[in-house]
């Protein structure tokens, strides 16, 4: 007896088993009773085995935009369509075809109506999409196409449009154009979003965030510098199209640096503002190893701004002579940027020192580093009336800023926040010496010297916050 040895029988299996597959798609499509499958075969006109498919996986987050393109491909071609799913959902499937092509063999999958899931397009706005779906609609040449939309967040990242044709020109046609549409059409278009990282979904998450609206007078900082920073992050833009022409480069980069609760998110914050057409991208640490897909988002949805906060922490697992694998990440994400692109990176730090060497190694990604100091006297005289709101400051301000030397400006605003709410104890509205001097006391005391390092307000033994005022003058 002939002996098969076993590359010859792994051959005759994968043999055997293409003719069977073979077989039993042709007995199943001869007998075809799926209302599903007879209705995607019956548009395109052709047997299942004859048909081609063509895929585009976009994350979940973008399947708002690929929602309103689907849509407005429907809206241009063929505005009667209506979309049809499954009844019997709990089929699992890799692809639609291959969903299709089991509802053939399967007669339990029924034709039914979509299944609608819900994704945010804004702070507060949500819109359906399908959440698995199909039309029937034509190619712009005319030839009949399938189209599907389906999510699938349950096992995987992505959600997926899919053209089914009996050509492939036709199908790519129908791709590219929902594709174009989609960027249009992408609701995350002039909004400020933050881009994290979920662990349980193993998914980059988008979260869409309020602009602030915040008046330079809210923002403290010494004489010139609020106009100088807003000059290069809006200014610039308003000239973007003339600059180009004028062969300048429009991407910038800039750092903001000083010790904590100063004022630099305080700042982003108003920056952003400013431009309230530029879609802004806010990287959180967890993020950061997707910034050059955040990158690749701002600069398809230009003119965008970057925000890259506390950006030392990134660059923290660095030995002392080497730089962190991300920090260079970040830097060559910047440089990838063309040069005619309006996209504004912002960055922050606390510790400019563990930076300047990876910075000045790669020199040109920052045009404009900012420095955000405490607040001098005078800049603390305006925090305390900024941050009493509307109530009327009796005590005497200058006692209060010789008492507050060397804090920073969020414990001029926590200090506030607590006279005024003394002031509110006490059933008084305005707020006097006697509140201020409470609350320094409470502030400066060894029970709060945590908070005050927090606050920024100078730490034991030498406080920086003088116990108390001085009884007031006659
Ligand atoms: N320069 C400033 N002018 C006005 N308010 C400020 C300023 N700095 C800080 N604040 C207030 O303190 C809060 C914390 O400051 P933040 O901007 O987070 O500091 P940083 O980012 O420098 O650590 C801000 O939300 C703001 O309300
Ligand atoms: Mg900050």
């Amino acid at each position: 007896m002939t002996s098969i040895d076993s590359h010859d029988a792994r051959a005759l299996a994968e043999s055997l088993r293409r003719v069977y597959d073979a077989v039993a798609q042709r007995v199943t499509e001869e007998n075809a009773t799926s209302p599903l499958a007879a209705k995607v075969t019956g548009h395109l006109g052709r047997p299942l085995g004859e048909v081609v498919v063509v895929e585009e996986k976009y994350r979940l987050f973008e399947h708002a935009a690929l929602q309103l393109a689907a849509d407005r491909y429907l809206s241009a071609h063929s505005p009667d369509a209506e979309w049809f799913g499954i009844v019997g959902s709990d089929v699992r499937w890799e692809s639609l075809i291959n969903l299709i092509a089991s509802a053939m063999r399967a007669g339990s999958v029924l034709l039914g109506r979509p299944d609608y899931t819900v994704a945010s397009i804004g702070p507060d706005a949500t819109m359906d999409v399908i959440k698995l779906g199909m039309v029937c609609t034509h190619a712009p040449d005319g030839t009949p196409v399938v189209v599907g939309v389906s999510n699938r967040e349950d096992y995987s990242k992505y959600a997926l449009l899919t053209v089914i044709a009996a050509d492939r020109a036709a199908a790519t046609a129908v791709r590219e154009e929902i594709d174009r549409h989609r960027n249009e059409l992408d609701p995350l278009r002039g909004q400020v979003v933050s881009f994290g990282f979920s662990e349980h979904r193993e998914n980059e998450l988008l979260t869409f965030i309020p602009r602030a609206d915040l008046t330079p007078e809210d923002v403290v900082l010494p004489d010139g510098r609020l106009e100088a920073l807003e000059e290069h992050v809006v200014g610039i833009g308003r000239h973007a199209d003339r600059l180009r022409e004028a062969g300048q480069h429009l991407r910038r980069g800039l750092l903001l640096y000083g010790p904590p609760g100063t004022g630099k998110t305080h700042t982003v914050r108003y920056l952003l503002g400013r431009r309230p057409e530029s879609t802004a991208i806010l990287m959180t640490a967890e993020g950061m190893s997707k910034i050059d897909f955040a990158v690749a988002l701002a600069r398809r949805l230009q003119p965008s701004i970057v925000v890259i906060e506390d950006v030392d922490l990134i660059g923290e697992d660095r030995s002392q002579f080497e730089t962190s694998p991300l920090l260079f990440a970040l830097l060559d994400a910047m440089d990838g940027v063309a040069g005619d692109a309006d996209v504004t990176f912002l960055l922050t730090t606390n510790r400019v020192e563990t930076l300047e060497a990876a910075l000045v190694q790669r020199p040109g990604r920052i045009d404009l580093a900012v420095e955000v100091p405490p607040p001098d006297g005078p800049a603390r005289a305006r925090l305390v009336r900024l941050y009493a709101r509307n109530r009327p400051v009796e005590a005497d301000v200058d006692k209060v800023v010789a008492a507050t030397e060397g804090v920073t400006a969020s414990f001029v605003k926590e200090l506030l926040r607590r006279v005024v709410l003394t002031a509110l104890r006490r059933d008084e509205h305005a707020l006097t010496d006697d509140h201020f001097s409470t609350v320094l006391a409470q502030m400066s005391g060894d029970s709060e010297s945590l908070t005050r390092a927090l606050l920024g307000g100078g730490t034991a033994p030498q406080p920086r916050v003088k116990a108390r005022l001085e009884p007031p003058s006659c």
